[in-house]
This record gives structure tokens, sequence and C-alpha cells, in this order.
């Protein structure tokens, strides 16, 4: 018995799953402590209450511990964009993205530049929409004073290479959208200066559960434009306006939803336990299983086979006169993907079975065997 085998036997969810890039069934701990604590919060008890409040501080520390960091620099959120808008909000000077991220941040920095008038956005597109080293190499000047990347691209699944874009970028900002990596893959997180994330797909945390760090030359350089009365050290501000917080906490609004942070809390804890260079061995393997059957059945695959520049998502590119085809067959055999633009993303866990895989394979199979050459 390995540390991961509890980690791997806490897998329930019915077989057919592959979206965790989507939404992640929710763990059997983060179920029983949800419900537990809401029973907490039903007694009226004061200890009740403080016990159930006290997962603020438990999540903030696993957050912490996980990304390497201080747990004053983390700060909880209702999501990941919550936190990237804290970030972006506070910038100045030339903010430099890739049209194709996540729109947490294309729309976060428009809604900023157009606002504040003080941040110019130098939108990048990027080759097969990778944000390498190299793209940004290209795309960065005098004038960039941050870079903002997703750890793992959501529509690619390719694995952003966050020592090499810091050795790219001097000492420019770096802010990470980490939902699709954070603890399923080692990353260099001392790289970044922001790093935000949620725990709804790859943690089975679910909703309400974001997080965002802020580093030293962070904390020094953005300032907490949205923040509110939470913001502040010390008690509840009354009859005055204290500056916000010198740390992290400056970029909060209102008080946390501490049962979304007690399912946050479970949620590291069981991935603290089992191990995130573990997990993430696992992870690479279950995603070269996905590759294996695309390759078998001639799919095109856009998501680098490298294992050190993917994780967990795996995306198909089928000519598109079959995309419907494909996705109608993976339906048909009871298979949850995520078919968007043409393309099939394929996000199986390091809990995926074999009884789901062989569901893929022959979904594959009764696709190819239909396909007209
Ligand atoms: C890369 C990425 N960033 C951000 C988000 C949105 O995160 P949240 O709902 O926590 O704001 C998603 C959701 O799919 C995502 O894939």
């Amino acid at each position: 018995m390995t540390d991961l085998d509890p980690y791997l036997a806490s897998f329930d969810a019915e077989p057919g799953y592959l979206d965790w890039a989507a939404f992640g069934p929710l763990s059997p701990a983060v179920r029983s402590e949800a419900q537990g604590d809401t029973e907490l919060l039903g007694t009226g008890r004061r200890t009740s209450i403080q016990l159930v409040a006290d997962h603020v501080r438990e999540a903030r520390e696993l957050v912490a511990e996980l990304l390497g960091a201080q747990a004053d620099q983390v700060v909880l959120q209702p999501s990941t964009t919550y936190g990237l808008m804290h970030a972006v909000y506070g910038l100045a000077g030339g903010l430099l993205l890739s049209r194709a991220e996540f729109p947490s941040l294309t729309v976060a920095a428009a809604r900023a530049s157009d606002a504040l008038g003080s941040l110019q956005l130098q939108w990048v597109d990027p080759v097969g929409g990778f944000m390498s080293p190299d793209a940004v190499r290209s795309a960065v000047t005098d004038e960039t004073r941050a870079v903002a990347v997703s750890l793992v691209d959501f529509r690619t699944g390719y694995r952003t290479d966050l020592t090499a874009l810091r050795e790219v970028i001097g000492d420019r900002l770096l802010i990470v959208d980490a939902v699709q990596g954070f603890g399923m893959i080692e990353a260099d997180y001392a790289a970044a200066d922001v790093v935000c994330g949620h725990g709804y797909k790859w943690l089975r945390a679910g909703r309400g559960t974001g997080f965002a760090w802020f580093g030293e030359r962070a904390l020094a350089r953005i300032a907490p434009v949205l923040s509110g009365f939470r913001g502040v050290d010390g008690d509840l501000p009354l009859d005055t306006v204290p500056a916000p917080s010198a740390s992290a906490q400056a970029f909060s609004v209102s008080g946390p939803d501490t049962l979304a942070a007690a399912r946050l809390a479970t949620a590291l804890r069981e991935i603290a336990d089992a191990g995130v260079r573990s997990i993430e061995s696992v992870l690479a393997d279950r995603a070269a299983d996905v590759m294996f059957f695309a390759d078998r059945y001639g799919i095109p695959v856009v998501t680098p086979r490298d294992p050190g520049r993917r994780a967990g998502i795996v995306t198909l590119e089928p000519e598109p006169r079959d995309a419907a085809a494909l996705a109608a067959s993976l339906a048909n055999h009871g298979l949850t993907v995520t078919a968007r633009g043409g393309r099939i993303r394929v996000s199986p866990h390091v809990g995926t079975g074999a009884d789901t895989l062989r569901l893929f394979g022959d979904a594959l199979a009764a696709f190819s065997s239909a396909r007209v050459w």
C-alpha cells in the first residue's frame, strides 16, 4: 500500500466521467465534511460556528503548503476569477497575455484597461495557442510590466514552463491562472508572483473554493484596487476607513464562505497526503492512455506528447466533418467530455478506471468503423 492508494480508492464517480477539466465530482471526504459542518452551523453554538470558521485558516495553510509559500500571503476567494481580477485591476503599464486564455483573464484585463486607462494590453496570438517561452520572448517589450498565463491551457492542455518564463521576463510580474494544474502537477510556483486557482475541478471540492497567492513582489507592486472592508488589518473598521492591509488580505472584499473553506481544506488535505509528485505520475499515465486510443483510431491530438508539457487534459482534433460524429459516439457510450469548437477535450483523473477507458476505446472504435475515409 502506497500513500496514493487511499486517494485512488476515493474516486467513486460513475464510469464514463472524463470531464475533470470542467467539473470534479466531489470526493467522499468533501461530501461528508460538508454535511457535518452544515449541521454544526445549524446548532446556534458559538463554538460550532468557530469550529467551521477555522477551516479558513486550515485552507490557507494547505494552499500555502502546496505552493511552497507562506500562509499569510494566501487569501481565499469566491472563485479564481475574483483572485485574477484583484491582481489585474491593481496593475499599471503593459500587461502581456494570450488572446486564447480562458476569459477569466482576457475579460478582466479588457475591463480593467477600459476602466482605469493605466493598463495597456499587449495581446499575443501564440502558435497553436501555446504560451511557450519563445512566444513570450518575441512579444515582451520595454513597456511590459506583467505577464498573465495559465499553468495548463484549458483548451489544448499545454503546460507552461514557469521557470523558463521567469528567465524570459526578468523581474516583471508573472500572474498565473493555475486552475487546470494546481495539486495535479509539480510547478515552479516560486517563479510566479501571483497564483490563483479553485477547488471545483481537479481538487473535487465544489464551487466557492477559490484562492489567490500574492508573493512579495506582487504585494509591493499591485495596488489593492478592489479591496473591501475585509481587506484591512484588525477588527471591523467602524466610523473610519483604514488603509488596506499590507498583506494578501488586502485582496479580499467580504468575509469568506466558511463551508466552502471546509470543503477546500478537506480536498487539499487529501492531495497533500497523497503527494503531488505521485498524483502527477499517475495522471500522466491516464492522459497517455487517452492518447493511446486516439492514436489507435487515427484521431489527431493537439496536446503535447511530452509528459512535462501536459497535465490531465488531452484534446482531440478530428477532421471537421468528423467532429459531430465523434462527439455523438462518445455521448452514446455514456462518456462525459467537453466538445467545443470542433475539438473534444478529454480529461481523466488519477482515479479514472479501466472500465471508463474501455468505454472510451469502444466509443472510438464505433466512430472509426462508421467513418467514411
Ligand atoms: C483556466 C481556467 N481559468 C479560470 C476558470 C474559471 O474559474 P472560476 O470559476 O473559479 O472563476 C476556468 C474554468 O473553467 C478555467 O478553466
